[in-house]
């Protein structure tokens, strides 16, 4: 027999740990550069509207058929399914799901170990080891390989504890810090000088680039890997939802939540760029664009940092709590898609799925770290760029075309027994059927 599922206990513990798996790093550094170098606010509301439009009907997706089978991608999708190609189909699926997420949490890792080494970097300055911060802020193999083990065995131990009790624990613990500490770093970062120019870069349109293909490919994506979207890690959440919620209303907090923390997040890291540059630190690339990505991270508001004198140290401290919180949280979301898939499939104990999985990711992680250059930048172009939105495309092929909409509509009545007469009824099933499964396609091909 099988251990019993976990489920989360309530509706707040939920929002935590499904809000904590949208908010990462695609957040705090992906959204903000993505719209400072897409044409400010233009950037904001296309992804504002791409990102309740599109984005969350698929969410919408991954709950219901998690919830409704409560169980694992593979199962789940082989239980809406009928007729053997169909079932074959959704082994495949959530299979490749399986694979994605967990190629995902191997680069995920690696940058999530950076978040940590730049953590400890202030505290070792202000216990004046200046070797070690040296050590802690070189790029180097041996540190790479430590803080992702590191960041890897904290993944693990959360995981083994189960949803209630890790999973659950952890994001109500940690998402309502990461808020405060958010809200905190904005309100003193916008008292800097500079920071107003950036929060006009970020806050003005250019209404010029509205239409550019490339502005709706970037708010696409962001979407779409900010929300965790196709590989199964909303699903495995949504099964561990009790029968009675509310899943259009606790869907669309999720969506808001995740939204709302990613401007929140170019609130800051936009105006921070600005105070950056107004203190001699350079903010642009070599073809004029805004440094993204992790020079952003490590290397520009490292910059910054150390021209803030003292302060500087607590503002460092702060930000990486803030960046190594968003992390592990959306690891957890991660690790727990292959570790239900092994306990529920092959009954495996949960603690060792998570420690013989989690260990197995971590060599990945290992592998890229010594072979950076030709695998980091293929692996995240894979996972995030190709496997992502046609998995993406295949949950709304299942919710839509294969699973019966009677059913849908059952599993919905249950936690929201007047759906059928509301708006969402009215419009989701014709957006997961017609308009996500072509956007997603349109979007690919770009
Ligand atoms: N949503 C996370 C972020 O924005 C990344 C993620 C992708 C998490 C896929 C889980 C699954 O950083």
């Amino acid at each position: 027999m099988a251990a019993p599922r976990g489920e989360f206990t309530s509706r707040f513990g939920f929002l935590m740990a499904a809000s904590g798996s949208a908010v990462g790093l695609g957040n705090i550094w992906g959204f903000p550069t993505n719209a400072a170098s897409n044409g400010g606010a233009a950037f904001l509301f296309t992804y504002l509207i791409l990102a309740f439009a599109l984005a969350y009907p698929a969410l919408m997706a991954e709950l219901i058929i998690g919830r409704y089978a409560r169980a694992n991608a593979v199962t789940a999708l082989r239980t809406i399914s009928s007729g053997n190609k169909t079932r074959l189909a959704a082994l495949l699926v959530g299979f490749i799901g399986i694979v994605t997420v967990s190629f995902i949490l191997s680069f995920y890792g690696i940058v999530s170990g950076w978040m940590i080494a730049f953590f400890f970097d202030p505290i070792a300055r202000l216990l004046g080891a200046s070797q070690l911060s040296a050590w802690l802020t070189n790029d180097a193999v041996m540190r790479n390989s430590l803080f992702v083990v590191l960041f890897m065995l904290v993944t693990i131990y959360i995981i083994s504890a189960g949803v209630k009790e890790g999973i659950e624990k952890w994001a109500s613990r940690l998402m309502p810090s990461l808020i405060v500490i958010l809200l905190l770093l904005i309100v003193y970062v916008l008292t800097l000088p500079g920071a107003m120019d950036g929060l006009r870069a970020y806050l003005v349109p250019d209404f010029s680039l509205i239409a550019d293909p490339s502005l709706l490919v970037d708010a696409m994506g962001q979407a779409f890997f900010s929300l965790s979207l196709g590989v199964g890690t909303m699903l495995i959440y949504g099964s561990y939802i009790s029968s009675n919620e509310n899943l259009p209303t606790i869907g669309s907090l999720v969506a808001l939540l995740d939204v709302g923390i990613a401007v929140m997040a170019g609130m800051l890291i936009l105006p921070a760029m600005y105070v950056a540059l107004a203190s001699g630190v350079e903010i642009y690339d070599d073809a004029g664009g805004l440094i993204a990505g992790p020079g952003l991270i490590v290397s520009v508001l490292p910059s910054l940092l150390t021209t803030m004198g003292a302060i500087g140290v607590f503002v460092a401290i702060a930000f990486f709590a803030l960046m190594t919180i968003a992390s592990l949280t959306s690891s957890i979301s991660m690790l727990e898609v292959p570790v239900a898939y092994a306990v529920e499939h092959h009954e495996l104990e949960r603690r060792r799925a998570a420690m013989l999985i989690g260990s197995a990711i971590t060599v990945i992680s290992l592998v890229i770290v010594f072979n950076f250059d030709p695998l980091f930048d293929l692996v995240v172009t894979v996972t995030t760029e190709v496997s992502q939105p046609l998995l993406g495309f295949a949950f709304c092929i299942f919710a839509a075309w294969i699973w019966q909409r009677s059913e849908i509509l059952e599993e919905i009545k249950q936690g929201c027994p007047e759906v059928e007469s509301g708006i969402f009824w009215k419009i989701w099933p014709f957006y997961v059927k017609f308009i996500c499964p072509v956007a997603i396609l349109v979007v690919y091909f770009q």
